[in-house]
Parts: structure tokens; sequence; C-alpha cells
């Protein structure tokens, strides 16, 4: 039998884990569902099958839960199954956990050693007719868009050389093309990155390589019209530290970080390099350029956010450092140097920004992001410890702030943008409510440009949605 659970932050409270694969028809609906809001919002929750086994375990080395909320007519069915990894099918089988400590493979059970270890628990990406889930330690996983069962690890084709996948690429709304890269692509510890571009019909068309300046965490880059931008900052990995037993990341903030950019026409052999001090980013809110000059916004923290990757000076986790702001880069490519102009967009803390994908890598002015103010109530949940108690927009223009809080015992997760209309107000917010006094959730169905107003329709859930991490809107 399986023994509880440990009674630690990742696994405690509104983190236990849930290991439902539930299939709800027609949910409860409090207020009205736009009758124009149709399509499936798939998400990506970790959501452990077994107990750690090393005694304790981080919320994000959870198995991959895949979620559907399907709306149809004014109606939503919810269905989640979990992503059938090899890691996944080798301890059902065992009926235990085989695999060791977070994205460390020497802590493993002799018996998987050379078994794909990821979870594919991060991010669903949705590309020419295909649902993927996908971590960035491997690459993703194949899912049946209507079944949410799993066809198996894709590898396009068989034609991919990285053998990691970052759960951040980007499809270029105006070409169609899913531009994507990979890092430690390599092996652990590896400075090898992968930069790879599959066009509108899915097919593997480019992958070069080219290396970091460290082997550092690169959870998520930017395109424009015209180039790539990866942003690599000082949260970095160490083969002999991993072999003997510690963990795969720790911050050194001392170091600078780098930003690579790669013109899109020339690749990998235009890359140049720009950077500034230290710090930690984990998200790109959207970037654009006009000519040589880009600009790039990111939520930007002065020190790693998630507790459990130490600081190497032996610093202590500080929640205000670790909060990240929006913030607006500019990096010219006209001028011969490697200065980034940086200003604070917003001085209101956020993360998981999104905004409509329409205007991925082109002029925009709107983000959606989990918000935090420090002076309200705060419920522990989710990847970082600290969960979200605002949901809210910025006009990245004018930094102005439109956001919900709610009650005391709320906190939400990452908000998804619904398009209906051209304009970039023109359209809806989701977001999952976790209701902490009542253990159960709700989605909030929110205006996109009135925030503040809170949820014109709410859909209510008889579970518990554990924490995700990203999710993705993919239009009837
Ligand atoms: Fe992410």
């Amino acid at each position: 039998m399986t023994k509880p659970f440990p009674n630690t932050p990742a696994f405690a409270g509104y983190n236990g884990p849930s290991r439902v694969e539930a299939d709800i028809y027609d949910l409860v609906v409090e207020g009205e569902l736009p009758p124009g809001l149709n399509g499936a919002w798939y998400r990506m929750t970790p959501d452990p099958q077994f107990p750690p086994r090393l005694g304790d375990d981080v919320f994000i080395s959870g198995d991959g839960m895949i979620s559907m909320f399907r709306f149809e007519d004014g109606h939503v069915d919810y269905k989640s199954r979990y992503v059938r990894t090899e890691r996944f099918l080798a301890e059902r089988k065992a009926r235990r956990a085989l695999f060791g400590a977070y994205r460390n493979r020497f802590t493993d059970d002799a018996s998987v050693q050379g078994l794909d270890r990821t979870v594919a628990n991060t991010s669903p990406i949705w590309h020419a007719g295909r649902l993927l889930a996908s971590k960035e330690d491997s690459l993703p996983y194949e899912i049946d868009p209507e079944t949410l069962e799993t066809r198996g690890r894709y590898d396009w084709d068989g034609r991919l050389k990285t053998c990691t996948v970052s759960a951040h690429p980007k499809v270029d709304p105006v070409t169609g093309e899913l531009l994507f890269y990979g890092y430690e692509a390599s092996g652990d510890a590896s400075r090898d990155m992968s930069f790879c571009v599959a066009d509108a019909q899915g097919r593997l068309v480019s992958e070069a390589w080219f290396e970091a300046p460290y082997p550092g965490m690169v959870h998520d880059f930017a395109i424009t019209e015209d180039f790539v931008v990866f942003p690599i900052f000082p949260t970095i990995t160490d083969l002999e530290r991993m072999k003997a037993g510690g963990p795969h990341w720790m911050s050194d903030i001392s170091q600078d970080a780098w930003i690579g950019v790669i013109p899109r026409k020339t690749g990998v052999a235009g890359l140049r390099w720009f950077k500034r001090p230290g710090g930690q980013f984990f998200h790109v809110i959207n970037a654009f350029n006009e000519g040589e000059r880009i600009t790039l916004d990111l939520c930007v923290s002065e020190m790693n956010s998630f507790p459990f990757i130490p600081d190497v000076s032996g610093a202590p986790y500080d929640p205000a450092k670790a909060s990240a702001f929006p913030s607006r880069w500019t990096l010219d490519l006209a001028r011969n140097d490697e200065r980034i102009d940086e200003r604070l967009v917003s001085r209101v803390p956020g993360d998981v920004p999104r905004v409509d994908d329409r205007r991925i890598g082109r002029p925009y002015r709107q983000a959606w992001m989990g918000m935090v103010d420090p002076a309200r109530a705060m419920r522990m949940s989710g990847p970082v410890g600290g969960g979200f108690n605002l949901v809210g927009r910025v006009d990245m223009a004018t930094g102005e702030v439109d956001a919900w809080y709610g009650a005391d015992d709320d906190a939400f997760q990452e908000p998804q943008f619904a398009p209906e209309g051209p304009g970039e107000l023109d359209g809806y917010v989701l977001s999952v409510i976790e209701r902490h006094a009542r253990n159960l959730s709700d989605v909030g169905v929110f205006r996109a440009g009135r925030m503040a107003d809170g949820p014109i329709a709410l859909i209510q859930l008889p579970l518990r949605l554990r924490g995700a991490v990203h999710g993705c809107w993919v239009p009837a």
C-alpha cells in the first residue's frame, strides 16, 4: 500500500497530491459563460503519483497531470489524465517511487538507470494540430487532444538531435512556425544549447547549436519578428555536485546575466551577447523589435524565486528579493556594446505573465499575470511557496495595474487570455481560484480589460486543483 505523503510544504495543505484522473460533465456555473467562449483550455499540474523516494521532494518534481476545460456554447466539461511517461509507467508497475531527487539521476534506483526521468509536467504546447506535454529536462510527450491519452515521446519524426526541449516554445502568430530550444542539450550540465524551428505544418526545418556562457537554467526565451532572445541568468548546474547527491541548481547572483540575441534570418552565426549583473528571471512577458532595437519585457527578481534553489553565498531566502517585477529592457544592436537599458514597469510583484497569443513577438501593450499585494493575506500553495493573492492586467506602456483581490482565503493560478474580437482587450481571462478555506477550486472568467471588476462567471469544481504551472488556449 502507498504510505502517507510527508507533511512538508510541497505535499501539505493545498499542495496535497490529488492523484485524481477526472471526467466531469457540464460543470456548475454561477453567472453566465460568454456564448462566444468556445475552445479548450489545457493546463499542466505536477501531481506526484507516489510519496517521494528520499523522504521529501520539490513541488515541480510531481508527475505531469494534464487537464482540459472544454468550453462549448455556454457549457464547460472537465477532464484530467496523468501523462504516461516512461517514469510514470515504471513507478506504477513498482507501486512506489523509483526516481530520486529533482533532476538528479544519480539518486535514482538502479532498476531505472537509463530510463527517461522527465515528468512532463510544465507546459501544454499546441502546434500544427498536435498537443505536447513538456518539461525542460527531456523531450515532450504527445497527448491526444480529445481523450488526453498519452501517445508517446515526441521527437519530430526522429529528426531532433537535442536531448531537451524547453517548456516555453513560441508560435510565431504570423508565420505559424514553432520556435523552440533546449538547454543542457547534450546532457546534464552541458553548456550546449539548441535552437530549433518547425514550420506551420509541424515539420522540423532547422536545428542549430550554440554554447551558453555557463550551464544555467534557461526557463524561457523570447521571439520577435526578426530575432530570438535567450536570457541566461546565473542559476547554474554542476555535474560533480550532482554526482555527490547535491542539488541540480544553485544560484550565484555574483555572476553576470547574459542575453543572447540570434537573428532569425542568419541563425546562430549571428549570435550576439548583452550582459548585466546577476539577478534572476523565469518568464518573458513578450518582446518585439523595431529595426535593430529590441524591446524585451520580462519578470525580474534580485534572487531566485524558488526557496529550494539555494544561493552559493549561503544568503537566506528573502521573499522580497525573490519577488519578480515586470520590467522593460532595451537591447540596441546598432550600438557596438553589451549594454542593456532597463526600466521597471510596475511596482506590483507579478509572474506567470500571459499576453494575447496573436501578438507574441509583435508590438503589444497588455499583459495578464498573477500578482502579489504584500500587505494583504497570502496563502501557501504552488511551485514557489506563496501563492498569488491578485490576478490582473498590467498596461506595459503606462504601468497601470488593473487587478482583483477576491477574498483572504483565495489564491490565483496562471491567467489565460481567450480572445473574442480583434482588439487586445477583446476577450476573456480565465484563472483557477484556489478556495483555501473550502479546499476546493473555481475558475473565474473575467473580462480581459476589466479585471478589477471580478469574475463575470464562476465555474465550480467539486475538486481541489493543485497548483498548475502553465496552460494554453486552443480556440474551437
Ligand atoms: Fe514557466
